[in-house]
């Protein structure tokens, strides 16, 4: 099992999914994701993210496998509750596994989990994760019903799911993405409450993370789009540095 590092201060995972959106795109062997992810620890990570999905359409097996034997920072291995996944994840045992709803369909992780309709198979399919030392999260909704399933299940961690606020900011909506924003605070208190640790993530962006890192709750931010993004523009490690003094202001 990987150890945790960056306590007491807002960590940031770095999601390096899009890093083999990019190589998969010509079938090459780069971009590589593993060098992102070392560039991303010398630029002041606290984590790497990514999720191996059920089509492969971005994260390989095999980038997991180098992951966990090149990476000193603690990998959030991102996963859907099948039994394939629960497999790899046991027989990877990462710092920490948070679970995401999956449609093979949809572009991105569109929703939260549906942990309220599903809390028996849930409640089974995370014991075994958790058995390894695998940090368990559940990616939901900002939403009461959710959080207190999560709770039931025995997640100690839970993602809010920063979408629809994103979302709402970039499309100017400003009254929904200001009800989004308290939304997510106000649940941020009560899963904090609850005593699960709150972390948050999807679609922040320099513009939007300042709201989310300022909740005090909220103990880890889990950002991959926005910053492979901007590595074209800037390179990857002064985006994720700009990122961070962001996170660090608004924490001030
Ligand atoms: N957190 C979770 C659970 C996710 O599924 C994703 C997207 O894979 C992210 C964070 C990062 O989202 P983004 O790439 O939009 O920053």
């Amino acid at each position: 099992m990987q150890g945790t590092t960056g306590q007491g201060r807002l960590r940031l995972g770095v999601n390096i999914d899009h890093v083999a959106t990019v190589r998969n795109a010509r079938g090459s062997a780069y971009p590589d994701p593993v060098r992102a992810a070392k560039l991303a620890e010398e630029a002041g990570a606290d984590g790497i993210t990514a999720h191996l999905r059920e089509d492969r359409r971005h994260i390989s097996d095999s980038d997991i496998e180098r992951l966990m034997e090149a990476l000193t920072l603690p990998l959030n291995f991102e996963m859907a509750a099948t039994a394939e996944m629960q497999a790899i994840a046991l027989r990877h045992r990462p710092h920490a596994v948070c679970i995401v709803p999956e449609r093979r369909e949809e572009r991105t992780t569109e929703g939260g989990l549906e942990v309220a309709r599903e809390e028996n198979r849930l409640a089974h399919f995370i014991a075994p994760l958790r058995d390894a030392g695998c940090r368990v999260s559940i990616f939901i909704a900002a939403d009461r019903r959710q959080i207190e399933a999560a709770h039931r299940i025995g997640a100690p961690v839970i993602e809010l799911h920063t979408g629809a606020y994103c979302d709402a900011h970039a499309e100017g909506r400003t009254r929904e993405r200001d009800a989004e924003l308290e939304r997510l605070r106000e649940m941020a208190a009560f899963a904090h409450d609850l005593g699960l640790e709150v972390h948050a993530g999807h679609g922040l962006t320099y513009d939007t993370v300042g709201p989310i890192a300022a909740f005090p709750q909220v103990m880890e931010l889990n950002i991959g789009h926005f910053l492979v993004g901007e590595a074209i523009f800037q390179g990857l490690g002064p985006a994720i540095a700009e990122m961070r003094r962001l996170m660090d202001a608004a924490r001030a």
